[in-house]
């Protein structure tokens, strides 16, 4: 039996699309781990920032561009905090694929050889997956995929048994957007730097969700996006150790990444600017301030509790339909409020439209993660994934659903 979370049905009112209905049916919104959505603070610093002191950033000497850049780097003063990492190791980017890809290309395509492994898993997001593959084309490297165990959680012992002296980076999602499986990721990166491997953290399903520490979990690099985490879409980060990320040459070229250019060559700004080339997101890096502003003040142990317990209800509830499959661990404890199914007689697709019409709001289909659909067996799965503004009556909402979509396919 989970025990009670925190009570967080204030938050609900927070989240202005939640009063929304759709036609007849309230909207009930399931489908965070595709995207979170947005709080009325969030909204309104992006507003103000566009009303108040747009400028360009890091170029004026004038008060409304000094107060822009202002905003910009709390923006990343902010997020540095919120996963405890040095501000001059987070560098902002479109999303969590391109700061996977700044790896790959920049480290990767420099520092790889021949026979080198890149050793990522069988639950990988695609962005932790593509970026690797283009490089090691690129490079000779080969890219090893861990297990994923018949209970959907990472096979650890194997993971680990594949580490060896050819292994240079480990790359590993903390949480999956699939399962909803919590990895080990402090002893898997202790055991990529015993090997002289780096280790990258795929977190964009834990930061949002829980309290992540990028100190604590011993990682090179991690790698998360705004737009889960109750932020605006166009923002992500990489999150890296300065002396990693300092020795590595820039991904892009252009403005604001440089110190000098000559006819003869260039060199390089300070971190983070070194990695940040042209005019960065800068309403956006003000929202994602605003939402970790948010996910603090509620606190993310709260956060975490009240989705441990909506796991809790959500496997209790999706238990109880009949010929259900549920993928993932069955233990609340082990996994994220995502959770991903299938039945014998709907389709995900099907199903997935027939709760729209309810108002429910889940998605349908691989989930970016075809290689996990491989080893799950299934072609997609419906995946239920809940925040910090979801409750059991959400659950219980999409459980009927359920049974009425059941019906309706039945004729
Ligand atoms: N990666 C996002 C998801 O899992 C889009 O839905």
């Amino acid at each position: 039996m989970t025990p009670p979370g925190p009570d967080l049905t204030a938050c609900r009112a927070d989240f202005p699309i939640l009063g929304q209905r759709l036609g007849d049916a309230k909207l009930v919104y399931l489908d965070s781990a595709a995207t979170s959505q947005k709080p009325q603070a969030v909204l309104d610093a992006m507003d103000a920032y566009y009303r108040e002191t747009n400028a360009n950033v890091h170029r004026g000497v004038y008060a409304l561009a000094a107060e822009a850049t202002n905003r910009f780097e709390n923006g990343r003063t902010a997020l540095a905090e919120l996963v405890n990492a040095p501000p001059e190791g987070v560098v902002f980017t479109k999303n969590a694929s391109e700061a996977v890809n700044l790896v790959a290309w920049a480290w990767g395509m420099r520092e790889l050889r021949d026979g080198d492994e890149i050793l990522v898993t069988e639950m990988e997001h695609h962005s932790n997956i593509v970026p690797w593959q283009l490089v090691a084309a690129e490079t000779g490297a080969v890219v090893r995929f861990a297990p994923v165990t018949g209970t959907g959680e990472l096979d650890l012992a194997a993971l680990l048994g594949m580490i060896g002296p050819r292994t240079r980076m480990v790359a590993v999602v903390h949480v999956s957007n699939v399962l909803g499986t919590i990895n080990p990721v402090a002893e898997i990166t202790a055991a990529a730097r015993e090997a002289g491997a780096l280790s990258l953290i795929d977190a964009t399903q834990s930061v949002p969700h829980m309290p992540v520490d990028f100190a604590a979990l011993g990682a090179d690099f991690m790698v998360l996006t705004s737009h889960k985490m109750l932020g605006p879409t166009g923002i992500g980060a990489l999150v890296g150790r300065p002396d990693v990320l300092g020795a590595i040459e820039p991904f892009l070229g252009g403005g604001e990444m440089i110190s000098d250019v000559r006819t003869d060559g260039s060199d390089w700004a300070d971190l983070p600017h070194k990695f940040e080339a042209g005019t960065p997101p800068i309403a956006e890096a003000v929202g994602l301030g605003a939402a970790c502003a948010y996910l603090s003040n509620v606190g993310l142990d709260a956060i975490r509790a009240h989705e441990i317990e909506l796991a809790g209800v959500a496997l209790e509830a999706l238990s109880a339909v009949d010929g259900i499959t549920i993928f993932g661990p069955d233990d609340p404890e082990k996994r994220g409020a995502t959770v991903s199914f299938s039945l014998p007689d709907v389709h995900p697709h099907d199903l997935a439209q027939l709760l729209d019409r309810e108002g429910i709001a889940v998605r349908a289909g691989h989930h970016c993660a075809k290689p996990l659909m491989r080893v799950l067996g299934v072609g997609s799965t419906a995946r239920m994934s809940g925040h910090l503004y979801n409750n059991a009556d959400d659950v219980h909402a999409l459980v009927e659903a359920i049974g009425s979509a059941r019906r309706f396919m039945a004729g």
